[in-house]
């Protein structure tokens, strides 16, 4: 592990006038060691100061330091003093200009779907699997020309890092889980600003989000998934091959602002399955790595597990450890499965912003990211 110095850390933020950029912000303005150094959004920001170019919708003011800052576009030379880019990134613009920013030796940690299929790409969930990042090494010297400083690192859909941080949880304490079913009533604000018109999303639930259901099945057994070594050395994501894991999502849409809440089902491959009670406190002491590592925004405990019977509630719960952790409720028998409960996580913290600056704070902490 690498000491960290008296200096600062300069980084960059892409997409920083959308929903999840705006939490890079709020979070990045107290950060002990990162500094914002540039901002960049589209042309219809560019030129414009941050105060005039953001639709500001924190509950905070606009920090003071970024407030006069002139909106960049997104290339990488007027980032050149930046070791770390966070990327909030709206899908569309994200593959060609993170890949740019890779190129330029930069430490792209995204939010986008793009690279998060890339073979070479690490889906980190930094309450999950923050060991995937060793992967980075094979992505720079794969890279043509190879890489001194520069990878793209990904995290995970909004609405599989409330999920898979329980089930990696499970995992850790209890082995294999072979199946599993959720369901998710997702916020308006996971689909970024300004969302589904008002008219479609009060008084109602929309049983559909584009893509959402595949990215749930598919990110989840790439991140608790293993890595295997061939013998030449080159490194694979398993996608839990070893132990096959099936899942089925059912992805809704429902009038929250921020914090989706999802109901799971799981079956473990272990006979006889764990107890409910056991359940609840291997989640209840689960200590992922990431904490004990030292990474200022990692929460004092990742998991909260309710025992009232109505918790956890968007409104209520979707701030815990500064919408870090997540919160674990209603867990009991499952009389198809093994058990259930419901889970609540804050999809623009530790489903966005929040996940990128802790797997950027462990890449400077395991020496990932030259300063
Ligand atoms: N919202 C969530 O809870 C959540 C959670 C996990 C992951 N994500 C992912 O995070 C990313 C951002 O989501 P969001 O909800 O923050 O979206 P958003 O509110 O729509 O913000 C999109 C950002 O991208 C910028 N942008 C759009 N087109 C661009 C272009 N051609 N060149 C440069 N910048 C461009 C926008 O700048 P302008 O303001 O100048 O248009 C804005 O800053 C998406 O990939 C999303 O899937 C979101």
């Amino acid at each position: 592990m690498q000491p960290l110095d008296e200096r600062q850390i300069q980084v960059g933020v892409l997409g920083a006038t959308g929903t999840v950029g705006q939490r890079f912000i709020v979070l990045l303005a107290e950060h002990p060691f990162f500094v914002i150094r540039a901002l960049g959004a589209s042309a219809r920001s560019a030129g414009k100061t941050y105060a005039k170019a953001v639709n500001w919708k924190q509950t905070s003011p606009i920090p003071t330091i970024v407030r006069d800052t002139i909106v960049n576009e997104c290339t990488p030379d007027q980032f050149a003093e930046c070791s770390v880019i966070f990327s909030g990134l709206d899908a569309d613009a994200a593959g060609d200009i993170e890949k740019a920013f890779r190129d330029a030796d930069h430490a792209v940690f995204s939010n986008a779907k793009n690279y998060r299929r890339d073979p070479l790409v690490p889906l980190i969930v930094p309450l999950a699997n923050p060991g995937h990042l060793n992967m980075v090494h094979q992505q720079r010297s794969l890279h043509s020309p190879p890489l001194q400083k520069g990878f793209i690192v990904t995290n995970a859909n909004c609405s599989t890092t409330a999920y898979v941080v329980p089930l990696a949880a499970l995992e850790k304490s209890f082995g294999p889980i072979e199946s599993c079913i959720v369901t998710t009533m997702q916020a308006i604000s996971g689909g970024g600003y300004p969302g589904v018109p008002s008219l479609d999303i009060m008084d109602n639930i929309i049983p559909y989000i584009s893509g959402e259901e595949e990215k749930i099945e598919w990110e989840t057994l790439k991140i608790l998934g293993g890595i295997t070594e061939a013998d030449d050395g080159t490194k694979t994501f398993d996608m839990h091959a070893k132990n096959p894991l099936r899942i089925s999502a059912s992805c809704n849409r429902v009038p929250v602002i921020d914090g989706h809440t999802e109901c799971v089902s799981v079956r473990f491959k272990r006979r006889p399955p764990p107890s409910p009670q056991q359940v609840r406190e291997a989640m209840a002491a689960y200590t992922p790595d990431i904490q004990a590592v030292g990474c200022p925004s990692a929460p004092r405990h990742a998991i909260f597990v309710h025992e009232e019977v109505d918790r956890p509630q968007p409104r209520l719960d979707r701030y815990y450890q500064n919408g870090a952790g997540v919160s674990v409720g209603r867990v009991r028998q499952c009389a198809v499965l093994d058990v259930k409960f419901v889970v609540l996580a804050n999809n623009v913290s530790i489903g966005a912003a929040t996940s990128s600056i802790l797997n950027a704070e462990l890449a400077v902490m395991k020496g990932y990211v030259n300063y």
